[in-house]
């Protein structure tokens, strides 16, 4: 079955999607990241463009191109997220963080490149926990705002997103298996479950993201707006 966008569902709401991997950085060369290429985010942000929503797309590392009308805000690191969405969610009617957010910085950045020397076979890296976003912007969510998160599991793939809707105080939770090589981080497929605050579930086909996204989007506009 095929989801196609309609093109007025969201007509006159705002949108704000997260996308990519963040980078949180060690030196002026280097950087801690993650796995995320960006694919689910920009296909949500497209979905939603394409059914009318005005969309803004805040996206960590990637190298896709901007779908069409919508509006690009870059940043590096989980620290500049917090902040660009704090400013965007305030009059945004949804957010959905498709994110892969670094939970932990590291502690001191060095302002000049690390040297390894002849006698540091090791070395420890000290890290230190990132905010939490939805949480952070969950303390001023109003009533009719709707907040959906993604949950990347590699195992207990429903347990474990259960209950980051709780801890987050989300409408609904995009459950991510991602311990498979085919569908997940950096493949044009995914499968994933949709998983509502009131305990409906629902399990796609493993599908393109765009698929994926169109899908989100038409829930979205159905249970919520
Ligand atoms: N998230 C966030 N801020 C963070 C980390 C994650 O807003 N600092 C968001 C992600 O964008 C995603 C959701 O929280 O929508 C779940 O992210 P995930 O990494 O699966 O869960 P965590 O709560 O970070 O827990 P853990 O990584 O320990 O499983
Ligand atoms: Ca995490």
């Amino acid at each position: 079955s095929s989801y196609q966008p309609v093109p007025t569902a969201l007509t006159g709401k705002k949108v704000v999607v997260t996308a990519g991997g963040t980078r949180e950085p060690l030196d002026p060369v280097r950087y801690l990241t993650n796995h995320s290429s960006g694919k689910m985010g920009y296909a949500i942000a497209h979905a939603a463009q394409l059914a009318g929503a005005e969309v803004t797309l805040i996206s960590a590392n990637s190298s896709l191109q901007i779908p069409n009308h919508v509006r690009l805000i870059k940043v590096e690191t989980a620290a500049d997220m917090l902040t660009a969405v704090q400013k965007a969610f305030q009059s945004a009617d949804v957010l959905i963080m498709s994110a892969a957010i670094a939970d932990f910085r590291p502690a001191h950045v060095a302002d000049r490149k690390i040297k390894k020397s002849t006698d540091n076979q090791r070395m420890t890296l000290d890290l230190i926990r990132n905010p939490d976003i939805l949480e952070t912007v969950g303390q001023t969510k109003q009533k009719d705002q709707v907040m959906i998160g993604f949950a990347a599991e590699t195992n207990d793939l429903i347990m474990n997103a259960q209950k980051k809707i709780k801890a987050k105080n989300l409408d609904m939770i995009v459950a991510n298996d991602v311990s498979k090589k085919t569908i997940g981080f950096n493949s044009d497929n995914n499968q994933v479950t949709f998983l509502f605050a009131n305990g409906d579930q629902i399990k796609t086909d493993v599908e393109s993201k765009q698929q994926i996204a169109n899908r989100l989007v038409r829930l979205i506009a159905d249970k919520f707006l």
